[in-house]
């Protein structure tokens, strides 16, 4: 298939949700038909007396947006297995329910998270850089040399189901060992030979440090100066979780002064991050733009279950991913 017939495809997968949604009458689907995210005075004006509310995470769903709805919103069903973009109290307080994407984009993340923390480790984005600008004049002994995971410890922040999935494609390249924090020990973490431990104990012992925890209250600017001066001068430190679990102001300062290695993060605050953030100044920091569930196949499944979650909470049954508020 040629990237214009798979573009195609994906875009059929998308509409799919619309065309599913006008298949199940009586129902009227008000759509906003641009990949840019939806200005927000369009989306209080075009949400009015909506029964339904199919959403991205690019769209902050608060008081202001479910009071702009009003009484008939039923469902809200978003394209995202992270939820923090959503008022979750007032959704509750107002009895709606919610629908979410939870496991069908588990692969797909972790395999770019792997990818992303073999590029960061492994410095790719600099050594691709250097075969273009004549930056390479010859083979030399420690040149672009990096950090590899055989005979490693990796630390998994939130060993949930990308968490564990991470940890899954990671023990094969001959991690020695997999520590794991997060607020409960997980029974799943014997099968990476997982071992629970307080976050300090994961930071200043890990080689590589993976964030895959949600962005709740108490993990918003978790990584923070304390941690990285915890860790290991040729610790590794990736997130794919949300931006905000990370204080970059901290972050830069630890990259800079040489107190971490590197950083990889395929999230940050604010997305996209602009074009001058210090961070882009640094080799040491690779960053991508969110792209974590960006498969094709991963975002057609994403869009249909976020379609049947929609329809479900319309008809009043079954959600197949309800989120319990
Ligand atoms: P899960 O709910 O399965 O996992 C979340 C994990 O976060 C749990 O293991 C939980 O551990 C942990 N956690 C919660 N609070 C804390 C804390 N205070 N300290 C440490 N760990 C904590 O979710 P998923 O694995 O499916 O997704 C995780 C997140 O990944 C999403 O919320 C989303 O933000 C992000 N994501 C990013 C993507 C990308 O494109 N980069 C794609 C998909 C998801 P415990 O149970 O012990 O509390
Ligand atoms: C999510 O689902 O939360 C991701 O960030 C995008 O897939």
């Amino acid at each position: 298939m040629n990237y214009k017939k798979k573009k195609k495809a994906t875009q059929h997968a998308l509409n799919s949700v619309t065309s599913r949604l006008a298949l199940t009458a009586p129902c009227e689907v008000s759509l906003w038909d641009s990949d840019e995210p939806v200005p927000k005075a369009e989306l209080l004006k075009s949400v009015q007396g909506a029964h339904g509310l199919l959403c991205l995470l690019t769209d902050k769903i608060d008081a202001e947006v479910l009071d702009a709805a009003g009484p008939n919103l039923k469902v809200i069903s978003t394209l995202s297995v992270g939820f923090d973009h959503l008022a979750l109290d007032e959704i509750k307080k107002r009895g709606i329910r919610l629908g979410y994407t939870p496991d069908v984009l588990t692969d797909a993340t972790a395999e770019l998270t792997v990818a992303l923390l073999l590029a960061t480790a492994r410095r790719l984005p600099e050594g691709v850089e250097e075969v273009k600008n004549g930056g390479w004049s010859a083979w030399k002994p420690l040149w672009l040399c990096g950090y590899g995971l055989s005979g490693s410890t990796v630390g998994v922040i939130g060993l949930g189901r990308i968490g564990m999935a991470i940890a899954q494609r990671l023990m094969p390249f001959g991690v020695k060992r997999l520590l794991y924090s997060g607020r409960t020990a997980k029974p799943h973490a014997a099968e990476v030979n997982g071992e629970f431990v307080p976050i300090d104990t994961l930071v200043s012992e890990s080689d590589f440090i993976v964030v895959s925890c949600s962005l709740t209250p108490e993990t918003q600017g978790l990584c923070n100066k304390a941690m990285f001066s915890k860790m290991k001068n040729t610790a590794v430190f990736i997130n794919s979780s949300r931006g905000a679990v990370v204080n970059q102001e901290d972050l830069y300062e630890a990259l800079s002064s040489g107190q971490i290695a590197a950083a990889g993060l395929d999230v940050t605050t604010p997305e996209p991050l602009p074009t001058n953030h210090p961070l882009l100044k640094l080799k040491n920091c690779v960053v991508l733009p969110h792209i974590g569930s960006a498969t094709y196949s991963t975002r057609g499944v994403m869009s249909v279950l976020a379609a049947q979650n929609l329809l479900g909470g319309l008809q009043g049954t079954d959600m197949p991913s309800e989120l319990s508020l």
